[in-house]
C-alpha cells in the first residue's frame, strides 16, 4: 500500500495517510484500510499447483451476518482472502508456515452498484496492485456456478 504524505507547511512536519490502492478493473474495488485487523472467518488450503495457505477475514458487517446465519449478506459486507505459498516449517517437519504472499482478494457487497454480479464487487491484488481485467472476468462465474445458494460465498464461519 502506498503512503501519501502531505507536508504541513507551517509546522515543517508531515501528515501521512494510507492511500487506497488503484481500483480493480470492471468493479472498481480498492484495498480497504485496516483489513488485516478484521476478524477470522476461516482458514483454507489449496492443493497443487497453487499450493497455498489462505485465510478469509470479514469486516464487522460480515461477521454479524455469519453469526446470525443471515443470507444474503447486507450491503457494506466486505470479505477478504489472503494467500501465501505453503511452506514446510524449517524447525518442525510436519508443520506448515506461510511463505511469500501471493494474492489478496476482496468481495464487496453493494446490491445496487453490483446488481449484475449478485450484488458483489470483486478485487484481486498482487503486491498491492490490481490484477488484470481477464482475471476479474473469472471471479463471478466461478462463485456463481458453485455457491449461488450461499449468496456466492464459499467460506463458512469456522466452528
Ligand atoms: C475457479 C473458481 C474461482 C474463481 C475463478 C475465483 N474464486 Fe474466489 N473463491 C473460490 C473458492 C473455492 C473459495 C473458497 C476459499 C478457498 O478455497 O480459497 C473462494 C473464496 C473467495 C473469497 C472469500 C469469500 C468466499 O467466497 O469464500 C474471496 C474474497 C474471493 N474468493 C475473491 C475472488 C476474486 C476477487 C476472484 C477473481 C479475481 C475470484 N475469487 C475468483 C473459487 C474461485
Amino acid at each position: 500500500m502506498k503512503r501519501l504524505c502531505i507536508a504541513a507547511l507551517a509546522l515543517a512536519s508531515s501528515a501521512c495517510a494510507l492511500a487506497d490502492s488503484a481500483p480493480s478493473p470492471i468493479y472498481g474495488v480498492t484495498i480497504p484500510d485496516g483489513y488485516r485487523q478484521w476478524e477470522l472467518v476461516a482458514p483454507a488450503q489449496e492443493a497443487d499447483p497453487l499450493n497455498e495457505l489462505r485465510v478469509v477475514l470479514g469486516n464487522s458487517a460480515a461477521l454479524k451476518a455469519y453469526r446470525e446465519g443471515k443470507l444474503p449478506f447486507p450491503d457494506g459486507t466486505v470479505l477478504a482472502k489472503l494467500a501465501w505459498k505453503h511452506e514446510q516449517s524449517p524447525e518442525f517437519k510436519t508443520a506448515s508456515i506461510p511463505g511469500a504472499a501471493t494474492t489478496v482478494q476482496f468481495m464487496v457487497k453493494d446490491s445496487k452498484k453490483y446488481a449484475s454480479t449478485g450484488g458483489w464487487g470483486f478485487g484481486r491484488f498482487i503486491n498491492g496492485k490490481p490484477a488484470d481485467e481477464a482475471q476479474h472476468q473469472t471471479c463471478f462465474a466461478c462463485h456463481q456456478a458453485l455457491v449461488k445458494d450461499r449468496d456466492y460465498v464459499f467460506t463458512k464461519l469456522a466452528p
